[in-house]
């Protein structure tokens, strides 16, 4: 068991500000963070998996210590396959609470994984990846809310479609 690392997942499509602040805050509390970008078909991302790995290695590139990798199907799986015995989780809303206390109950009631949560800071605790798209595709401005090549690329990717 790799006891000195910790896994952030999500579908990261795409990684925000809000996520950012997550995985340095998990860095000040772990020797490593590795962000597993979940493969999702189901949520049928707007970001192919490439993509988003992408943004999220180039948001994350000046982070020592941070690894990105992927995966598919159950997170507790691929937890196991890499040797890390816990999650990092972000909590912004008390809906957040509901649905993350779950599936924290079932991960450790499958593997017996650890997660920890880690509030967001008041000043993200609005955002989300949903939202961040919303605004980006009527043509708002999502500058302050992502990190600069996401926003390129969001800008990039909806053109034409506002
Ligand atoms: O960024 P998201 O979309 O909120 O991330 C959700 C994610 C990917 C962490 C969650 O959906 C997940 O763990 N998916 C993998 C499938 C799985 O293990 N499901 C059972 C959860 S109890």
């Amino acid at each position: 068991m790799d006891g000195q690392a910790a896994i952030y997942p999500g579908t990261f499509d795409p990684i925000t500000n809000g996520h950012l602040d997550i995985i340095e805050r998990a860095v000040a509390c772990f020797p490593r963070v590795i962000v597993a970008v979940s493969q999702n078909p189901g949520k049928a991302p707007l970001l192919s998996l490439e993509e988003r790995i992408g943004l999220v290695k180039e948001a994350v590139a000046g982070l020592d210590r941070v690894e990105v990798d992927t995966f598919e199907g159950l997170l507790v799986d691929h937890a196991a396959r890499r040797g890390v015995g816990v999650l990092v989780k972000g909590l912004r809303v008390a809906s957040d609470f509901e649905y993350e206390l779950q599936m924290a109950q079932m991960n450790r009631s499958l593997t017996g994984v650890e997660t920890v949560f880690m509030v967001a800071t008041p000043q993200w605790s609005f955002l989300s990846s949903s939202l961040v798209k919303e605004v980006a595709r009527f043509g708002g401005d999502i500058t302050s809310f992502v990190p600069s090549e996401v926003a390129r690329r969001m800008k990039e990717k909806f053109r034409g479609e506002a």
